[in-house]
């Protein structure tokens, strides 16, 4: 039996509630890297989606950011992210979003993410489109970088390497109407797929944190691809490209200039 897409917009309902619930409290805050975080909602709402997909489909492979590999037959792969803008969550900030991603075979064929402060709920399924709330979306039509805006992420490893976005974060801000930081990837995805933004990328990601809105990006007419232009995202090690097809050349042309020797 293979799961469907309102199991996994049931899903993420559920895990945005004990999301919503938890919001605005004190939290347990543990530190996994010098600024990347974890609570204690984040492994409450992780044991939520594990064990119901465990218990509804024993046999099938789930990847999950706190809790790791969960074996299973290689045709079935789930990926959970159960808090995904953990910063913005243990700050009070309102943006976050609840992420789950099924892929058959080796391809996305399910998605769904959550924002349960807004209750907006975006899904897809594979060769059938993308919905916000039940609603059809799609991609701007936006044809050049001067009229796009853009939002894209950094490494939580920021402090300790040399390619951490930043120039590229300033050359796009020279070339766009702006670029925003709002610190969840997959709603920065979702948020593409609606036509909010034109594009978005990130040069060092988890598959856990774009699986699902990758795939809703695709089903409502975004390209999406490695920032290297590998239309595996993927594959590891896996970045991010994900913008309307108009401007997505334009910003895979940027991503790949040399940077001149200062
Ligand atoms: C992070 C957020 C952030 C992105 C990071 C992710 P987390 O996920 O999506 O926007 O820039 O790359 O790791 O840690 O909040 O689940
Ligand atoms: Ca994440
Ligand atoms: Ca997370």
């Amino acid at each position: 039996m293979q799961p469907t897409l309102k199991e996994l917009t049931y899903l993420v309902l559920q895990a945005g509630e004990i999301l919503r619930r938890a919001y605005g409290q004190r939290h347990q805050i543990n530190h996994k890297g010098i600024i990347d975080l974890v609570t204690e909602v984040d492994h409450q709402s992780e044991a939520y989606l594990v064990g119901e997909i465990r218990r509804r489909y024993p046999n099938h492979r789930i990847l999950a950011e706190e809790s790791g590999n969960w074996s299973g037959q290689e045709c079935c792969q789930w990926y959970i992210d159960p808090l995904d803008g953990t910063v913005n969550f243990a700050h009070g900030v309102p943006f976050f979003s609840v992420s789950i991603a099924y892929q058959e075979e080796g391809q996305l064929r399910l998605g769904a993410v959550y924002d349960p402060l807004r209750q907006e709920l975006f899904a897809a399924e594979r060769g059938c489109g993308a919905w916000l709330n039940n609603v059809p979306i799609y991609v701007s039509s936006i044809p050049e970088l001067d009229q796009s805006l853009l939002v894209t992420g950094f490494p939580y490893d920021i402090r300790n390497r040399t390619d951490n976005n930043l120039d590229n974060y300033a050359r796009f801000s020279m070339r766009s109407q702006g670029v925003r930081r709002l610190g969840s990837a997959a709603l920065d995805l979702c948020y593409v797929a609606a036509g909010r933004f034109d594009g978005y990328w990130e040069m060092s990601v988890n598959p856990w944190d774009v699986a699902a809105g990758g795939l809703i990006a695709q089903e409502a007419g975004a390209v999406v691809t490695r920032i290297d232009g590998d239309p595996d995202f993927l594959k590891p090690p896996p970045s991010i490209l994900a913008a309307n097809p108009f401007i997505h050349p334009h910003m895979l042309r940027l991503l790949k200039e040399k940077q001149p020797a200062s």
